[in-house]
């Protein structure tokens, strides 16, 4: 091989590689991390896209030289000199990507047990995945839930998945975490956040109608604030569900439509509902502020008619909507003074807007 053509090749090599790196890096790709292991996520990340930009670079020189150098001439008719291999040049391009895809293997296999290992005083979060919300709860603290994803920051945090009805995913981008949460299963998803702030946090398992609105957040508080945050609601926590039966009736000091609008909202029924009184602006199902003129229509008295409509909602569809998609799981998984909380609410808060 001549000497120009080598100085040619690498002159080639390093304008590909000088375009697909400043395309690699000009861009922001990633969001920025706010947990440990987005940062190694990341590094797997870019450690695979120098590997490709080196190939890259190889085959875009080699496939321009070509095509430059040994361009045929208009008056050449010959065929081209028969070659039967070179083994040399096979066992180098055999060896070479083996070598890179295998420590890729190893870089990913140290990154993912890393990431999913936890620390010894790991904090337990329960994740209840239904259509279409998710609960959060913190069983260490007297079974606190919350609809929004409460962390203290540094702390190795392990999320305990569970699904009342169909597969669904959950995804904050910003912690590169994501695992599935599959009905049947309790599938696991270890952050440690670093970064304060309030991240979104994302079903990302196409699960029905209301999937896009399957939305919640993951808030990074101080641990000094966390810990507050976790007392102050143990506090004002309706008494869980796990608990004996006798302490539902004394439940709380808050007045009853405060708590029914606790409910509503730990709930995600916000998701799929309209509601003046929540601030809620669903489209997935029927427009709570009717609530007086569907009971009407289904020949119903307004209490009851709420009360069935949120434990059998298939017992009656409004026109207009389908059935199915509202989950028939809240008879379980409400105690019996969260739901008649709520019912009391949304009868109270119907009487209202119909008074209008
Ligand atoms: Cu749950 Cu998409």
């Amino acid at each position: 091989m001549r000497r120009g053509s080598i100085v040619a090749l690498l002159g080639l090599a390093v304008i590909a590689g000088g375009v697909a790196t400043a395309v690699a890096l000009v861009p922001t790709w990633l969001p920025e991390d706010a947990s440990q292991e987005a940062g190694r996520i990341a590094f797997t990340f870019w450690f695979v896209i120098a590997i490709c930009i080196f190939i890259f670079a190889i085959v875009a020189a080699v496939m321009v030289y070509a095509v430059l150098r040994f361009r045929v001439q208009e008056d050449d008719f010959e065929d081209g000199p028969p070659i039967h291999g070179h083994t040399g040049l096979e066992i180098t391009w055999t060896i070479i990507p083996f070598i890179l895809v295998t420590s890729i293997a190893i870089v990913s296999a140290i990154v993912l047990s890393r990431n999913d290992a936890q620390a010894k005083d790991t904090l337990r979060v329960d994740v209840t995945a239904q259509q279409f919300t998710f609960t959060f709860s913190y069983p260490d603290a007297g079974n606190v839930t919350s609809p929004v994803l409460m962390l203290p920051k540094g702390r190795s945090v392990e999320l305990y998945m569970r699904s009342l009805d169909v597969i669904h995913s959950v995804f904050v981008p910003q912690f590169s975490q994501k695992e599935d949460v599959v009905p049947g299963l309790v599938t696991q998803l270890h952050i440690t956040p670093t970064r304060l702030g309030t991240f979104p946090l994302e079903c990302t398992e196409l699960c029905g109608l209301g999937h896009s609105l399957m939305r919640s957040q993951a808030v990074v508080m101080e641990p000094a604030a966390f810990d507050s945050w976790l007392k102050k609601q143990g506090k004002t926590a309706a008494p869980p569900s796990s608990t004996t039966t006798s302490t539902t009736s004394t439940t709380t000091t808050t007045s009853p439509s405060a708590a029914g609008l606790s409910v509503f909202n730990a709930n995600g029924c916000s998701s799929c509902h309209t509601l003046s009184a929540a601030n809620a602006t669903g489209k997935v199902g029927p427009d709570l502020d009717n609530l007086v003129a569907y009971a009407k229509k289904a020949n119903q008295p307004l209490e009851a008619f709420v009360h069935d409509s949120i434990v059998d909602p298939n017992a009656y569809i409004q026109p207009g909507y389908q059935k199915n998609v509202m989950p028939g799981t809240f008879g379980q998984s409400l105690t019996k003074s969260q739901l008649d909380a709520v019912v009391s609410f949304l009868v109270q808060s119907a009487q209202q807007s119909g008074n209008k």
